[in-house]
């Protein structure tokens, strides 16, 4: 994974909306005292959310709020790539790479990110796409896989992968999960185990 860095343009202040701001107070009036650091997460998460990307000051202002150093902020939003720390396009692609995902063709869906959206980082000129490659999404069962925004499209070759990009570009719309045969993660080549329906039925009998 690349080294992850503040954007070099950044905005001269931010700070949360009314409503946001009302909401990150109940936040942290969920912890106990002493303990209000731990929203940190979630209060990123919303500055992210109001502001398109997570621009230096937000990292500030919310460990100002937490009353927090700054610098521990800074590790939290530097660390998760779900924080993205630069402009990111419409549809963000977050690609994994980790080995179950690249033993499955990981590398081939990056080849189709170069070929439609560019370099990772990048922002298409239009502003609809940027990627990045992440470690394990937790999908690796349906390997390779991406998250766009926030939705899994998984068991992804190259062609259903640049098909999902068209479509987006093109305002089409686009089915998230598996893109194979297959019921969410279930065998794709039916049941492996408990196929003998019998031997579960003598598991529940009483005594059996
Ligand atoms: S290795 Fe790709 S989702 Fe786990």
């Amino acid at each position: 994974m690349s080294v992850r860095r503040l954007d070099p343009v950044q905005p001269e202040s931010f700070e949360f909306t009314e409503e946001n701001l009302a909401w990150a107070k109940a936040q942290i009036a969920k912890y106990p005292e002493g303990r209000q650091w731990a929203a940190i997460i979630p209060l990123l998460w919303r500055a992210q959310e109001q502001h398109g990307w997570l621009p230096e000051p937000a990292i500030r202002y919310v460990a100002e709020l937490l009353e927090m150093p700054y610098i521990r902020a800074y590790e939290v939003a530097t660390f998760y790539t779900m924080f993205n720390l630069s402009p990111v396009g419409k549809y963000h692609v977050q690609l994994c790479g980790t080995t179950p995902c690249m033993l499955r063709g990981a590398e081939d869906l990056k080849a189709v990110c170069r070929d439609r959206i560019g370099e990772p980082g990048e922002v298409t000129p239009d502003g609809l796409f940027s990627w990045i490659e992440v470690e394990c999404l937790g999908a690796c069962v349906n390997a390779p896989m991406v998250q766009i925004n926030a939705d899994y499209y998984e068991d992804l070759t190259p062609d259903s992968f640049a098909q999902i990009l068209d479509n987006l570009r093109e305002g089409k719309p686009v089915t998230p999960g598996p893109q194979v045969q297959r019921q969410k993660a279930a065998p794709i080549s039916g049941l492996t185990t408990l196929k003998d329906r019998s031997a579960i039925l003598r598991g529940g009998e009483p005594g059996a």
